[in-house]
């Protein structure tokens, strides 16, 4: 499904808007926030299909708009049902019996680990979705109706969490702050409105302004840099450490150890944007047509969550926690379409060493099956 550019259209007005009462200068947190969630029109809010293995679908013998990007349990199933041995291990030692699962997508995972515990003979009592995206909850509804009576969404945390925790590519989704050093001095980088476009859709501009936030202190080196630092995705780890009372948390997404995040050749962030399978650096244009991301520091990840009472379990790449995890084993039993997709999650240049798994616990440490070999904690 295309998104019409009347719908785009309408999102441009209302930054537009937003900017002009915040008297013509928006942080790119906000802007990104509003290119995303703007309720029925921000990417993330309106019907557009999003997730997918292709950029065009065949409606009626015709060629469509299709998918923006894929993510890994949109790849193959194998994916959710080699997390399951690790969920259904956590649920085991947690003694919890409860999955949450933030930003659920599709619906495409949460269906897989439902399978798999059914087939393990676990099936599981109860699965909360919880996705501040309205069109994905619908979406997820019609993925899930097999499993209607067991699924539920809710629109926020409970005073008291208790079960296993998952997000795949939900913390990347999180707005960032920009921060740029030009010639020594730090400033925030936010967005203004440029000359309308000639249809007179608004159209938008980088501006920088001095700023007090602190900057990240791994920067090695004088040249000029443009980075993130992610106050929303570390609040949201900070919140489920103070919320959960028992029970684990694996967040799987790209990102990197602050060392690396901040690296001096990593010089023009990480922000990046995917439409149709191509990704382009600018995030100001056609907006609410594209999926605005960055990548994750994972040691603000487990900053944030130590420092609200959850202890790391264990932290390594995707394609290493899924193999501690029995994905070969699962790989020697399917089709050979079926091993080619499962290969993308594991190898080193497709999915298998960008993507990083982090894990939390709560109380007493234990040992996580996909944290039995490659553990990285020691690089955060
Ligand atoms: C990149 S998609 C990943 C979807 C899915 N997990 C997958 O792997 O296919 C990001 C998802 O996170 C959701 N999301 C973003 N911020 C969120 C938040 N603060 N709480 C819950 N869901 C959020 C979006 O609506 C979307 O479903």
């Amino acid at each position: 499904m295309t998104t019409p550019h009347s719908l785009t259209s309408a999102l441009a007005h209302h930054i537009r808007q937003t900017i002009v009462e915040a008297d013509g200068w928006i942080g790119f947190d906000g802007f990104m926030d509003l290119a995303l969630y703007t309720p029925g029109q921000g990417y993330y809010a309106h019907g557009s299909t999003k997730f997918g293995v292709l950029p065009y679908a065949v409606q009626d013998g015709v060629r469509a708009a299709g998918s923006d990007f894929v993510t890994s349990p949109e790849i193959t199933p194998l994916f959710g049902w080699t997390l399951a041995h690790q969920v259904a291990q956590a649920l085991q030692v947690t003694g919890t019996q409860d999955i949450w699962e933030f930003g659920a997508g599709s619906g495409a995972l949460a269906l897989q680990i439902l399978q798999a515990l059914q087939a393990q003979g676990a099936p599981l009592p109860r699965y909360t979705i919880v996705d501040i995206s309205g069109s994905l909850r619908a979406r997820q509804q019609t993925t899930l109706a097999a499993y209607a009576e067991q699924v539920r969404w809710v629109d926020a945390l409970p005073d008291d969490l208790q079960g296993v925790v998952l997000g795949n590519e939900v913390l990347d989704a999180m707005p960032v702050k920009l921060l740029t050093r030009i010639q020594g001095a730090w400033y925030e980088r936010g967005v203004v409105l440029a000359a309308p476009d000639p249809d007179g859709t608004p159209s938008f501009a980088w501006a920088d302004r001095p700023t007090e936030l602190r900057p990240p202190l791994a920067i090695e080196g004088p040249q000029d840099y443009l980075t993130e630092i992610h106050p929303q995705g570390e609040s949201f780890v900070r919140t489920l450490g103070h919320t959960l009372s028992r029970g684990a948390v694996f967040l799987i997404d790209y990102g990197f150890p602050e060392a690396e995040y901040y690296h001096p050749q990593r010089h023009m962030g990480t922000v990046m944007c995917h439409r149709a399978h191509q990704v382009d650096d600018d995030p100001l244009a056609r907006v609410g047509q594209k999926d605005i991301t960055a990548h994750v520091n994972f040691t603000g990840v487990a900053l944030a969550g130590t420092e609200a009472g959850l202890g790391v379990l264990g932290y390594c790449n995707q394609g290493r926690f899924l193999m501690n995890c029995g994905l070969l084993s699962h790989m020697e039993a399917a089709d050979l379409p079926t091993r080619v997709m499962a290969q993308k999650l594991i190898m080193e240049h497709e999915m298998g060493e960008l993507f990083k798994v982090i894990g939390f616990y709560k109380g007493e440490p234990w040992q996580a099956l996909g944290f039995e070999t490659g553990d990285k904690t020691h690089t955060l």
